[in-house]
């Protein structure tokens, strides 16, 4: 008796394991192809409802919400250089590769979201 009660533990904690590591894979989505970004150039991209902006920066990618948190403007319409975005209405900074606002007059970070790429595909996992 015990032995099946053991056995069955083991299969449930393999089951939960195996869906655990399903559910993480499944959080990236994809977001656009590595040919539609080169070197220093970012672009608006929607995943899961959600605007993003993606950044190549070397062979790095990086994303972060397309919203300034000073006051809502959009962050994709604002020059970039370097691992700094700055937002085209007042001029605040965030650094792409975290979201971090750098300087006044935003206070707040911006979302910054983790990515992967899976061969050609670029893919990104929204945080909350
Ligand atoms: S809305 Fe971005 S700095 Fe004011």
């Amino acid at each position: 008796m015990h032995v099946r009660l053991l056995k069955r533990t083991i299969l449930i904690l393999k089951i939960n394991r195996y869906l655990k590591e399903i559910t993480n894979m499944s959080d990236f989505l994809p977001a656009a192809q590595t040919s539609d970004l080169k070197d220093g150039e970012k672009m608006l991209a929607e995943v899961d409802d959600r605007l993003v902006i993606l950044f190549q920066v070397g062979a790095d990618y990086f994303c972060i919400d397309d919203v300034c948190t000073h006051d809502g403007g959009t962050l994709s319409d604002g020059e970039h250089a370097g691992f700094e975005i700055t937002c085209p209405r007042h001029g605040a900074k965030f650094d792409i590769r975290c979201g971090k606002a750098m300087c006044m007059p935003a206070t707040q970070d911006t979302a910054s979201h983790e990515v992967k790429v899976d061969g050609d595909t670029i893919l990104v996992k929204i945080s909350q």
